[in-house]
């Protein structure tokens, strides 16, 4: 399976933050936003990875995850000259996607809960069209949302509705078959003038071969894309870190326990950071997993 992040966009709802950076690479807490979606991915199993991103994002996520071979991983990168739509990815994306299954992840989508990892690889094996994740939402009105009859089976997928069918928002997670490619080379721009990833997915439904698995209480999601949403992002990561001693999003932790790399490599990436906590907590589970 291939992986994308999307890290693109003009970043406008975050003036000033992101006059002078990319949106994906402002901190949640203690590490690039970046960092929790690509982790996603990569717990998912998916090493071979596509970022997009704009003109002046390129340059600086490959600065951070160079050719991601540190991790394990095969990172490329491709540009986003402009902000044409979430699904332009699979455009980009396609030569990388080939006839394979994909996940696409949005640069500034938080992911963390129980069992996250296993239900990923789980899900992926069994792709067939696209595999959504629901979550539910007091705020319906900002997401696309899903609405799901009383056995269980998604029935209608809205982008941003005035008045939603319900509160289970679409996350930034998406699964798809290799077909996804020709149903985003039949779009057209919306009203807005994007190729709306809810237009794939409504396609997608059409066929029958839509699924959503709802992710629940249990579990977090937070979009961190406005001021708000970031500082609530970086809070819930702060309290979970703290009470808990384990750090969320860790790459190279990810990585040594995925199997991606060995323990004295992950001692290594520490020690190159060991002025920081991050540092000498990646050298202590480097360590610890010897
Ligand atoms: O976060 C989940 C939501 O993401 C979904 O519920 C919606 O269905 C989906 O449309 C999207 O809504 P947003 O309002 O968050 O979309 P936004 O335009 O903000 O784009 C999401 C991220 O993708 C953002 O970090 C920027 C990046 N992006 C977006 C576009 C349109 C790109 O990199 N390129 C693009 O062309």
């Amino acid at each position: 399976m291939k992986g994308i992040v999307l890290a693109g966009g003009s970043g406008t709802r975050m003036y000033p933050l992101t006059l002078a950076t990319t949106k994906q690479l402002l901190a949640v807490y203690d590490k690039p936003m970046v960092y929790y979606p690509m982790s996603v991915l990569m717990l998912a199993g998916i090493r071979d990875i596509l970022v997009i991103s704009t003109p002046d994002g390129v340059p600086a996520l490959r600065a951070l995850f160079g050719d991601g071979s540190h991790l394990g991983l095969n990172v490329t990168y491709a540009t986003q000259s402009a902000p044409r739509g979430i699904a332009e990815a699979y455009l980009i994306g396609a030569d990388h996607v080939g006839t394979d299954d994909s996940a696409l992840i949005l640069g500034d989508n938080v992911f963390h809960g129980a069992r996250f990892p296993t239900l990923l690889q789980e899900t992926q094996a069994k792709i067939d069209g696209c595999t959504l994740f629901g979550y539910p939402v007091s705020d319906p009105g900002r997401y696309g949302i899903a609405e799901i009859d009383a056995s269980g089976e998604l029935i209608s997928i809205e982008e941003k509705p005035l008045r939603p069918r319900s509160d289970n928002a679409i996350t930034g997670l998406y699964l798809y078959s290799p077909d996804v490619v020709d149903i985003v080379r039949d779009l057209k721009p919306s009203a807005r003038g994007e190729l709306e990833i809810t237009d794939v997915n409504q396609v997608y439904l059409a066929q029958g071969r839509a699924r959503l698995i709802e992710l629940g209480r249990g579990f977090s999601w937070i979009d961190a894309g406005t001021p708000e949403s970031l500082l609530a992002a970086s809070q819930y990561v702060q309290v979970l870190e703290h009470r808990q001693g384990v750090r969320v999003a860790c790459l190279e932790e990810v990585a040594l326990r995925m199997g991606f790399i060995d323990s004295e490599a992950c001692y290594e990436l520490g020690l190159k950071m060991k002025s920081s906590e991050y540092g000498r907590y990646v050298m202590d589970i480097a360590r610890s997993l010897a």
